[in-house]
């Protein structure tokens, strides 16, 4: 089955009511965030469009466990809404033309080369949304900025859309507003739902009151806020900032932990009751993943240098240095208590995604710790839930076990760097020395440690990256385990 745009002449006035929005991007964002946008504006038609059409497709699926992104709740509110008033589609042009609204949802990913290569965010995508939104567009268009932007993108949009436009749209008119979003993955949809708040921003009061009024009709009023264009674009870019700050701050306490006898869920704790800094996001663990954190947070250095704020900029870099530090310490501690070398040992991988409910792997923790092993002659069995072989085949850029048997190439080049991905199975431990917990999906809290210790190699260790593991279970099983964060386990 698919689902195209329905047929919907556009002939909107500005202050009349929205009936038809276009997202283009139909990413971990984008889907999400219109599935419930749809759910909770049934007067008004959703157009979701990319220009990936394997993507497009999965969306479309009959089969509900084939949607692109994994996230709790999200099938239930495709399935009631897809076809209804909402699409999924290639048809970018055609969506464009019949917006009243569109919503820019593309990848914002930090620049690879050029001028500001590994700090400034690339902008090729959202450039590209916008030369297309001004060949396209008719009448009257708010063009609402949903991707994480660097300060002042609206400008570049507004000079594009204005610009760009073809001599039949040349009475073509644009209002320009950043709307960041701030869910998180894997609670997507309750973020979407109860958001802490909705922040808008823009220049002109009749625009934000048409997407003030979307969000009426499920958020309280008292959560929206309306700012100035650029306080928006970067307030979206300093919450990932102090997020992130939060979490490397906690890495950093966790380390210090380990080294004198302190317990960082102890600490954690005690400092959690003080609401001046609050129990959320002090959790010690591998280090921060996600596509956004790092990202965000280089592009705010970036920012910082270019505006002649070198110390601001030295600040914030600082966290993403000990996220890194911290991810590479985790391997660094594995090779040491497997007296010092892991060739032709066998360690389970029990998770791959960079948080649990999420099929996500982008900037994974995983994805480097599960590097560094396999440098040191590892041979690693991985489960994760949710996450698929060949993501975790791109992630590594080694082929899994399986496929180098069979091509003589891979063989020669891989024999030493062995992985495959398994099913969480009693065999899944047969002979392995140890077992390193990266995500903190719930299953993983309830292994029977009693059966899987009678399968592994002696000496075996337990490596809790996530604490989530009942100790006193663990060594009672006659395993050693290694806590992050705990210094009273040495
Ligand atoms: P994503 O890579 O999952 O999705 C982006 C999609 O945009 C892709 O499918 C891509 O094919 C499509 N695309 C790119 N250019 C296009 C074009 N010109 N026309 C049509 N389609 C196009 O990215 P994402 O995770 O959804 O993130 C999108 C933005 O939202 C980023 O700026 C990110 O920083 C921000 N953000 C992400 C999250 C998150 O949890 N992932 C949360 C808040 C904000
Ligand atoms: C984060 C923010 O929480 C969202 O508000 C924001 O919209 C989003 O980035 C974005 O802009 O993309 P997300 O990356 O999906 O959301 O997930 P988080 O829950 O923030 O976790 C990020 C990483 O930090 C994960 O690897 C997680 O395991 C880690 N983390 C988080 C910790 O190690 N400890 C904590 O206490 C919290």
């Amino acid at each position: 089955m698919s689902f195209y745009c329905n047929k919907f002449i556009k002939q909107l006035n500005l202050n009349e009511v929205i009936k038809n929005v276009c997202c283009i991007g139909a990413g971990y964002v984008g889907g999400p965030t219109m599935s419930v946008f749809s759910d909770k504006c049934k007067d008004i038609v959703f157009n979701v469009v990319d220009v990936n059409e394997e993507r497009i497709e999965a969306w479309n699926s009959d089969d509900l466990d084939k949607l692109p992104i994994y996230e709790p709740g999200l099938d239930e509110i495709v399935e009631r809404c897809r076809g209804n008033n909402l699409f999924f589609s290639c048809e970018v042009k055609k969506c464009i033309a019949e917006a009243d609204m569109i919503f820019i949802s593309v990848n914002t990913p930090t620049k690879t080369k050029g001028i500001g290569a590994g700090k400034a965010s690339d902008l090729k995508w959202v450039e590209s949304c916008a030369r297309q939104i001004s060949k396209y567009a008719t009448l009257h268009t708010i063009v609402v900025e949903k991707s994480t932007l660097p300060v002042r993108t609206g400008e570049v949009i507004k000079e594009i859309l204005d610009s760009s436009k073809p001599l039949e749209n040349k009475n073509s008119t644009f209002d320009i507003l950043s709307n960041p979003e701030f869910l998180a993955e894997g609670t997507a949809i309750n973020d979407l739902l109860n958001p802490d708040r909705v922040l808008i921003g823009g220049e002109n009061q009749d625009a934000i009151n048409e997407l003030h009024s979307i969000y009426k009709n499920w958020i309280p009023e008292e959560k929206i806020i309306h700012t100035n264009l650029w306080s928006s674009e970067l307030s979206k870019l300093t919450a990932n900032a102090f997020l992130a700050q939060r979490v490397s701050s906690i890495n950093s306490i966790g380390a210090l932990c380990e080294a004198t006898g302190a317990d960082i869920r102890e600490v954690s704790r005690a400092i959690g009751k003080d609401s001046r800094i609050g129990a959320k996001f002090i959790n010690c663990g591998p280090g921060f993943g996600g596509s956004c954190f790092k990202k965000d947070i280089l592009n705010l250095v970036y920012l910082a240098n270019y505006f002649g704020l070198p110390e601001v900029g030295d600040f914030w870099e600082s966290v993403v240095l000990l996220n890194s530090w911290n991810q590479n310490r985790m391997s660094r501690i594995i090779l040491q208590k497997l007296f010092g070398t892991l060739t032709g040992k066998k360690i389970a991988i029990l998770g791959f995604a960079f948080k649990a409910n999420t099929n996500d792997t982008r900037e994974s923790p995983a994805i480097q710790i599960c590097k560094s092993l396999l440098e040191e002659g590892a041979n690693l069995k991985i489960h994760d839930p949710k996450v698929s072989k060949k993501q975790i085949s791109n992630d590594l850029s080694i082929p899994p076990e399986d496929e180098c048997i069979k091509n003589p190439e891979f063989n020669k080049l891989y024999s030493d760097k062995k992985w495959n991905k398994y099913s969480l199975t009693e065999d899944f431990f047969n002979d392995v020395d140890a077992i390193v917990i990266l995500t903190e999906w719930v299953i993983y809290s309830k292994l029977d440690w009693k059966v899987i210790s009678n399968k592994l190699r002696s000496p075996a260790w337990v490596f809790d990256t996530r604490l989530i593991v009942n100790e006193q279970e663990v060594l009672e099983s006659g395993l050693n385990l290694w806590r992050v964060g705990d210094g009273t386990l040495n």
